[in-house]
C-alpha cells in the first residue's frame, strides 16, 4: 500500500491485533497497552512525534462492560481521556484518526435497528464513554472516521474477548448449556470489519459510519446455537429462564444496526453473519483440535 504511515492502539487485543496482521499497509506499528498506555499524555506525545503517523487506528480501550460499572472513573479516564491524549497529537499533525465505537450507545430507543440517523441515550457507564469519546473526536477533527459495531468475534483463541471460543470451551465437555434470548444484535466477523475499514481508508469517506455484518433480529440464542453446531458439539443450547444471567451493567436488549450510510454510498461490504462465522469457525477448529 501507498506510503502513508499507520499507527494502531490496542494491538494486543482481538480487533487491533488482526487490523495489524491484515491491513495491506507496509508502514504500520502498533502499540499494545504494554508499550503505550494511552492515559499517560506526555508518552502518547512522545510515541507519536517520534512515529509521525499519517494515520491513527485507535482500538484501545476498557472494554469489559460489566466491570465499567463499578470503575467508571477508569472507563473515563481511558475511554475518554486516552482518546483526547491521542487526539490532540492529530489536530496539530493532519492525521486521520479512525475511531471504534460501538452500536450499544444507542440505548434502548427502539426495537427496530438502529441507523447512524437515530438519536444515541447511552445506557452504560461504558456506553457513555464510548460515545463521550466519540464526541471529542467530532468536535476537534475533520478528517475522521468513526465505526460503530458490535458483538464482534474473530482473532485467536487467546483473546479474553473471544466469545465463540469462550462458548466452544463452555460447551465442549456439557450436553446443556444456556443463551439468553432476549438481548438481540449483529454478530460481526472482525476480518469482514478490517476490509471495510480498508474500502473507508482507500475511498477516503470520513465521517461516522454504523459497520455490522448482516444479521436480521438475531438473538446471543441463536448466536450461541450456531457457534456450537457449526463446531459439531453434542451439547444442547437452550434457553435461559428469566433472571438467570444477572448483569450489573443495564445493557439494551437491542443492539441491532443496519449500515445505512454504508449502503446509501454503495460502500458496504460486510457480509452475511452466518457464512462468516462458519468460515472463522472452519479455521478456529483447525486450533482446537
Ligand atoms: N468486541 C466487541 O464486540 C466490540 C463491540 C463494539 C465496539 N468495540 C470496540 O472495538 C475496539 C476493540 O475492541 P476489542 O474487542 O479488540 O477489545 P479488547 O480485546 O479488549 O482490546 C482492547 C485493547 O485495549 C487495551 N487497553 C486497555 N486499556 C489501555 C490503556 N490504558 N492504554 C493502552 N491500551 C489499553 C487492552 O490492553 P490490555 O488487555 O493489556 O488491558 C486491549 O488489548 C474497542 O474500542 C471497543 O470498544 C468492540
Amino acid at each position: 500500500m501507498n506510503g502513508e504511515k499507520v499507527l494502531i492502539t490496542g494491538v494486543s487485543g482481538m480487533l487491533g491485533s488482526s487490523l495489524l496482521k491484515l491491513l495491506p499497509y507496509d508502514n504500520i506499528v502498533g502499540y499494545a497497552s504494554s508499550e503505550l498506555n494511552i492515559t499517560d499524555h506526555k508518552k502518547v506525545q512522545n510515541v507519536l512525534r517520534s512515529e509521525k503517523p499519517d494515520i491513527i487506528i485507535h482500538t484501545a480501550a476498557y472494554t469489559n462492560v460489566e466491570a465499567c460499572e463499578i470503575e467508571s472513573d477508569k472507563a473515563y479516564l481511558v475511554n475518554v481521556i486516552g482518546t483526547q491524549n491521542l487526539v490532540n497529537y492529530a489536530i496539530e499533525n493532519d492525521v486521520l484518526f479512525v475511531y471504534l465505537s460501538s452500536t450499544g450507545i444507542y440505548g434502548k430507543e427502539k426495537d427496530t435497528p438502529y441507523t447512524e440517523f437515530d438519536a444515541v441515550n447511552p445506557t452504560t457507564v461504558h456506553h457513555k464513554s464510548k460515545y463521550e469519546a466519540e464526541k471529542i473526536v467530532q468536535n476537534h477533527l475533520s478528517k475522521y472516521i468513526i465505526i460503530r459495531t458490535g458483538w464482534l468475534f474473530g482473532g485467536d483463541k487467546t483473546h479474553q474477548k473471544n466469545f465463540v471460543y469462550k462458548r466452544y470451551l463452555e460447551a465442549k465437555d456439557k450436553s446443556v448449556i444456556y443463551s439468553d434470548n432476549t438481548q438481540i444484535g449483529n454478530p460481526t466477523y472482525i476480518n469482514n470489519l478490517v476490509n471495510q475499514i480498508m474500502v473507508l481508508l482507500t475511498s477516503k469517506q470520513y465521517g461516522l459510519y454504523n459497520c455490522v455484518d448482516n444479521a436480521e433480529n438475531i438473538s446471543r440464542y441463536d448466536y450461541v446455537k450456531k457457534i456450537i453446531e457449526l463446531f459439531e458439539l453434542p451439547c444442547k443450547v437452550k434457553i435461559a429462564p428469566v433472571g438467570m444471567f444477572q448483569r450489573t451493567a443495564p445493557v439494551s436488549y437491542n443492539e441491532s444496526s443496519i449500515n445505512k450510510k454504508l449502503n446509501l454510498l454503495d460502500l458496504n461490504v460486510m457480509q452475511n453473519w452466518e457464512n462468516s462465522l462458519q468460515e472463522y469457525i472452519y479455521d478456529l477448529k483447525k486450533d482446537v483440535e
